[in-house]
């Protein structure tokens, strides 16, 4: 009954019903809907009791309990069971200890708080009240172990998908799961399991969801402000808790359900933000940077292989000296050590950096080229935003074009060095020659 109360105040949230229209409607006293609504207000529900006008649900009012997660479920067993809680150290622990004492598959345990919320690589997670959801499956899935990171891929495409769905968001997927909208992180997901030795089966797995839900930019801890985000902001949102709560187990009992099939893959890839994009593989002692470029039917992130990419821009590299070196050896020689050309007056690549002809300047100075090739290796290899690296990309293409447009064009040979001797520039750098 306490559900159908929930229904009717929720269908009218923020508008008045009174106490003899909900008891008509369900069938029941006014003293009972008295002790409901009491009951409810208890649990947290903000209802106002207005005389003469009857019980408002406060639009603000997003309370996680069983009754309102389970108006929202239409799950076959994921959610069966709930256990709601006020705050507990770590969803994922408590739901651990209750499986290794036996609870079923399909345990779902949520808190309003965390005071000790686990993240990866043993960071933790901000968890406060209130303002996310927190919440623990118990999972025993009979599949061989190199399957387990589909039960994450598949938690994060039934999250993505419910945040979607209720908000409108576009939710981007960073692998394996880490769920971000504008840039900033959402929803962090971590699977616990054990296994067993001799089947090299799991015994079960915790999968533990935690999602941002309105917390305000600057409640995070100042260390986080800059890279967490929150899926919405309350005064704006019809959407509670328990209504994204309800989807997520909805979506996740579905791909669960069909784990080897994969249903989720394609979702996954095409909502993932990092394919194309810079990453830095951590190692115990190492951090290297290198370049997502897919994720394969396994979930495997497949990484371009960095010693290729070193090698292709030596060849392109060695390919340009060559080139240089064919087209005037002598003055090349003396402009790469320094010395002025006495035919030519090799500070001619200085002069044309001056006089901003790239084209003369990469002629006469192989470092030129090499410096641009090298800046954008560098720059490349370390984590730049992708407008940045296009325009980078672009300029060393349209600098490379310049110059051997004016190769084509000036031919091979020493072209007259077409400065005026006169001139002001030309006087200030004989100075330092
Ligand atoms: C991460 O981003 O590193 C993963 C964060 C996972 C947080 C969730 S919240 C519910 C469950 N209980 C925990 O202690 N952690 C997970």
């Amino acid at each position: 009954m306490k559900t159908r109360v929930i229904e009717f105040l929720e269908e009218n949230k923020g508008k008045s019903v009174s106490g003899s229209e909900i008891a008509a409607k369900l069938n029941i006293s006014r003293a009972a809907v008295w002790k409901i609504i009491n009951n409810l207000k208890s649990e947290g529900y903000i209802i106002e009791a207005v005389t003469n006008r009857g019980y408002c649900l406060k639009e603000k009012s997003d309370i996680i309990s069983e009754t309102s997660i389970k108006m929202n479920l239409k799950t076959k067993s994921l959610g069966n069971e709930l256990q709601v809680f006020k705050t507990v150290t770590s969803t994922n622990t408590l739901a651990k200890d209750l499986t290794q004492n036996g609870a079923k598959e399909g345990l779902v345990v949520i808190s309003e708080e965390q005071t000790d919320g686990k993240g990866r690589r043993g960071r933790s997670f901000f968890s406060p009240s209130k303002t996310g959801i927190y919440m623990s499956i118990v999972l025993r899935p009979q599949i061989d172990i190199n399957d387990t990171l589909f039960i994450t891929v598949a938690a994060s495409v039934a999250v993505a998908e419910a945040i979607e769905t209720l908000t409108g968001a576009s939710v981007g997927i960073k692998w394996v799961n880490d769920l971000f909208i504008n840039e900033k992180k959402v929803c962090g997901i971590l699977t616990e399991g054990a296994i067993e030795f001799e089947s090299r089966k799991l015994e079960y797995a915790i999968l533990g969801i935690g999602i941002n839900f309105s917390t305000k930019n600057e409640e995070f801890p100042n260390e986080i402000q800059e890279i967490a985000g929150s899926i919405v902001q309350l005064e704006n949102s019809k959407c509670t808790r328990s209504q994204l709560i309800g989807e997520v187990l909805n979506n996740f009992e579905e791909y669960y359900n069909n784990l080897t099939d994969k249903g989720y893959m394609d979702f996954y890839k095409n909502h993932s933000n990092i394919i194309g994009n810079n990453v830095i593989i951590v190692g115990d002692e190492t951090k290297e940077v290198y370049k997502a470029i897919d994720i394969d039917d396994q979930a495997r992130l497949i990484i371009k292989d960095k010693e290729k990419k070193v090698l292709i821009w030596c060849i392109v590299l060695g390919l340009i000296v060559v080139f240089m070196y064919i087209t005037d050896i002598k003055c090349i020689i003396k402009a790469t050590i320094g010395v002025p050309c006495p035919t030519c007056g090799m500070t001619r690549a200085w002069i044309s950096v001056l006089h901003l002809d790239f084209a003369q300047a990469f002629k006469w100075h192989p470092i030129f080229p090499i410096a641009i090739v090298v800046v954008y290796l560098i720059i490349d290899n370390g984590n730049p935003k992708k407008w940045f690296k296009m325009l980078l990309m672009f300029t060393v293409i349209l600098l490379l074009a310049v110059y051997i447009y004016r190769i084509i064009t000036l031919g091979l040979s020493t072209p007259p060095l077409d400065i005026n001797k006169n001139s002001l520039l030309f006087r200030a750098i004989g100075l330092f020659r």
